[in-house]
């Protein structure tokens, strides 16, 4: 994100527009405001990016384009094709920033991340973090890809203290950590299935399985978002709100933790429900 922010500094001027999805990752419209950019919000459907709301926003002023692909927190996702017809019915010189965080956890066949569609666009620039399946988040460490032409006036802009040494000997390292990253994978699929069909039992629906979190909707079920919100917390146990920011009401989005983590929900909910 910290990549990000330099490149909005130098890419945006204060009246420029930028188009965010509605219930998009909160990061792209704060550093936007940041730099007295107008952000523009697409409206979704079922949670999800519409392209045709998108397009609908362009004008003239129109500089950026920034979504996450599977987004947090709805953890909805462009397929393959969708993300390709966005990119073909934007203007050429409309920037696309695709935001691949979790695209290291997404199996899904109708899924391709930015960098695997979109790696000889010069107007693509994609984000890729260490903070999700690689586990680094607290060191600060993150990439991005695109053309000569932005990576080199980021290198201008870029104040000379750079990432920390160990964070890029940790980044570097990890990545050669496939046993990790396999079983990371897996023991997402297997406990979001768990826990999906768990939640199911009181109501309680989710999004398809994508990246390491579900977005829970209350909406069918017998107890609101908040009191469960509640409960847990009392239990020692916080989900993330998506009333707050988002403006997502009746919804929590619960990220895929330790077996220990995730057995300890299941018997919280259970314990919650049976009053
Ligand atoms: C879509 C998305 N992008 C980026 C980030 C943050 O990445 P980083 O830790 O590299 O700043 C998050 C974290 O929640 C995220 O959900």
């Amino acid at each position: 994100m910290r990549l990000f922010r330099c490149y909005v500094n130098y890419f945006l001027r204060p009246k420029d527009e930028v188009i965010v999805p509605q219930f998009s990752f909160l990061m792209y419209r704060i550093y936007s405001k940041i730099v007295g950019a107008k952000v523009i919000f697409a409206k979704e459907k079922n949670y999800k990016i519409s392209i045709s709301e998108i397009i609908k926003k362009v004008t003239k002023k129109t500089k950026i384009v920034f979504l996450a692909n599977p987004n947090n927190p709805t953890g909805t996702y462009l397929t393959e094709i969708e993300l390709i017809e966005l990119r073909k019915k934007l203007r050429k010189d409309i920037l696309l920033v695709v935001d691949d965080a979790y695209a290291e956890y997404m199996k899904n066949n109708d899924y391709k991340s930015g960098l695997d569609l979109f790696k000889k666009k010069e107007n693509v620039f994609i984000l890729r973090t260490f903070s999700k399946i690689y586990g680094l988040s607290s060191l600060r460490i993150g990439w991005g890809y695109g053309s000569k032409k932005i990576i080199k006036s980021l290198n201008i802009i870029k104040p000379p203290f750079n990432v920390n040494e160990v964070a890029q000997k940790a980044a570097v390292e990890s990545l050669k950590d496939n046993k990790f990253i396999s079983r990371s994978i897996s023991h997402n699929i297997f406990y979001a299935k768990k826990i999906k069909n768990f939640l199911k039992n009181y109501q309680i629906n989710s999004n398809k399985i994508s990246a390491n979190f579900l977005l829970l909707d209350f909406s069918k079920c017998r107890i609101k978002a908040k009191y469960f919100y509640e409960k847990l917390k009392n239990k020692g146990i916080i989900l993330r709100s998506t009333e707050d920011g988002y403006k997502i009401k009746n919804m929590l989005r619960l990220t895929v933790g330790s077996k220990t983590d995730n057995i300890k929900f299941m018997k919280a909910a259970e314990s919650i429900f049976k009053r």
